[in-house]
């Protein structure tokens, strides 16, 4: 519309250079160049001048203005308007679509499960109420399809409230807890909404909730450290998790220093087998806690097998029977909201772990006491034997402390430093 003015307005005056423009302040307006600004005809209104030019208005362009920015506005009115319209459209048969919208997603979901469950030999496992799990040679439906160079290896699953509702499960980085424990709780989660999965055999007992804490994540934009959030979530899994529940915890209190961590991690597994009696796979690298087994019946050791080739280690993901200063864990513990005989169980733990020593190379010679309160029995160097011990004990840094080093001069300085040297060489007896 504005280069059909543009056109007319030329073909009226003869000016054949004559340009439309528009700007904030004076809306549309017409520009001829100063030399030909002679010609343009009486009812132009002149309205900036330039350096090399003159811009116009006229009463047409006026109008063409206002219709212009008019149609904006009744654009968005008619938008308004028709999308009203839409809305009360809808209004009048939402629950057809609402309910339509609902089967589709479900046919969706179905259609999807059932095509996956035939095209990757998945099996209908059967259920049980008998409190049992048995899945054989169950895999992980995710992994199993990610995996390019290795084939997955598949692995039983016995759960049960007889000899086998905790697994502990040890073995080496990388060998496949985590995946054995998330296999868990995806074929369960499987199996409860009616799929088929990906197994030999299966029977399964419903559970009535899967808690897991795996994984690090923290939340700092809301002040909370990676350990402040693992200990949140075994919390609200050890106040929440039932006798019926499956309770998968990966690597419970690897966040903080190992004598507060391996506490943690042992009155937890306490808790759960003497107060929760939840179905529970619960992988560690803490392989003093292996001995618990001979505390609790119900608890068993597993393990991930490997073979080693020299100084290698091949993974064979076969899971088999078998099996610094304060960090301040515990407290942390108690502000995430632990139940507080885990928390007096851990204090009790750590207490006597840290009375026996403070040397961590020992760690794996360590047996934990399971029901009692006895915790270490090992055999570790007291911490005076160790060369920090030495240190702030010897005589030499009690001399060192007395002297003022501000008032001596520079040779009295060298020659107490030769004197403590003396002194330190014949303690260390050297
Ligand atoms: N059953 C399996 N068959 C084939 N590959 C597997 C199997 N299980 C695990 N893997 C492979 O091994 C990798 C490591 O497994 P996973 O993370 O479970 O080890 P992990 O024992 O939990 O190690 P970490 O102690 O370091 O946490 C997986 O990412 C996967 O690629
Ligand atoms: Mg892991």
């Amino acid at each position: 519309m504005a280069s059909k003015m543009e056109a007319d307005i030329k073909e009226a005056t003869g000016l054949s250079k004559i340009k439309t423009g528009y700007n904030k302040v004076f809306g549309y307006y017409f520009e001829v160049s100063h030399s030909k600004s002679e010609q343009v005809p009486d009812y132009f209104i002149r309205k900036q001048t330039l350096a090399n030019a003159e811009r116009y208005i006229t009463p047409e362009l006026k109008e063409f203005e206002i219709k212009i920015l008019s149609a904006k506005d009744k654009i968005i009115a008619l938008e308004h308007e028709l999308y009203q319209q839409l809305r009360n459209d809808i209004k009048l048969v939402i629950k057809d679509v609402q309910e339509t919208a609902r089967a589709l997603a479900e046919l969706d979901v179905l259609g999807s499960l059932a095509l996956v469950g035939y095209e990757e030999n998945y099996i209908c496992p059967t259920i049980v109420m008998n409190g049992q799990i048995n899945i054989r040679d169950g895999r992980h439906p995710v992994i199993e399809k990610f995996l390019k160079r290795e084939v997955f290896v598949p692995n039983d699953i016995v759960l049960n409230h007889d000899d086998e509702e905790f697994l502990l499960i040890t073995g080496p980085n990388m060998a496949g807890k985590s995946t054995y424990m998330r296999q868990a709780a995806i074929l369960m989660i499987m199996a409860q909404i009616g799929s088929f999965i990906p197994a030999r055999e299966a029977s399964i007992s419903p559970v009535d909730r899967i808690f897991t804490r795996v994984g690090a994540s923290d939340d700092i934009s809301t002040g909370q450290s990676t350990f402040m959030v693992e200990m949140k979530e075994v919390a609200y899994i050890l106040e929440n998790a039932t006798h019926n529940s499956l309770i998968i915890l990966d690597e419970i209190g690897r966040g903080t220093s190992t004598f507060d961590g391996l506490s943690i991690a042992q009155a937890v597994v306490e808790h759960i087998c003497k107060h929760i009696h939840g179905k529970t796979l619960f992988a560690t690298h803490y392989h003093e806690l292996i001995c618990l087994e001979e505390s609790y019946s119900k608890l068993k050791n597993y393990t991930v097998a490997v073979k080693e080739k020299g100084k290698d280690v091949a993974f064979l993901r076969r899971i088999i029977r078998g099996g610094a200063d304060r960090s301040y864990g515990i407290h942390v513990a108690r502000l995430a909201g632990l139940p507080n005989s885990v928390l007096k169980r851990a204090e009790v733990i750590l207490e006597s772990l840290e009375d026996q020593s403070h040397d961590t190379s020992d760690l794996n010679n360590r047996v934990i006491g399971g029901q009692s309160n006895n915790v270490v029995k090992t055999t570790t160097k007291q911490a005076s034997d160790s060369p920090l011990g030495n240190l702030f004990t010897h005589s030499v840094v009690d001399s060192l402390l007395e002297v003022d080093v501000m008032s001596m001069t520079p040779i009295e300085a060298l020659n107490k430093l030769y004197e403590l040297q003396e002194e330190a060489r014949k303690g260390g007896g050297k």
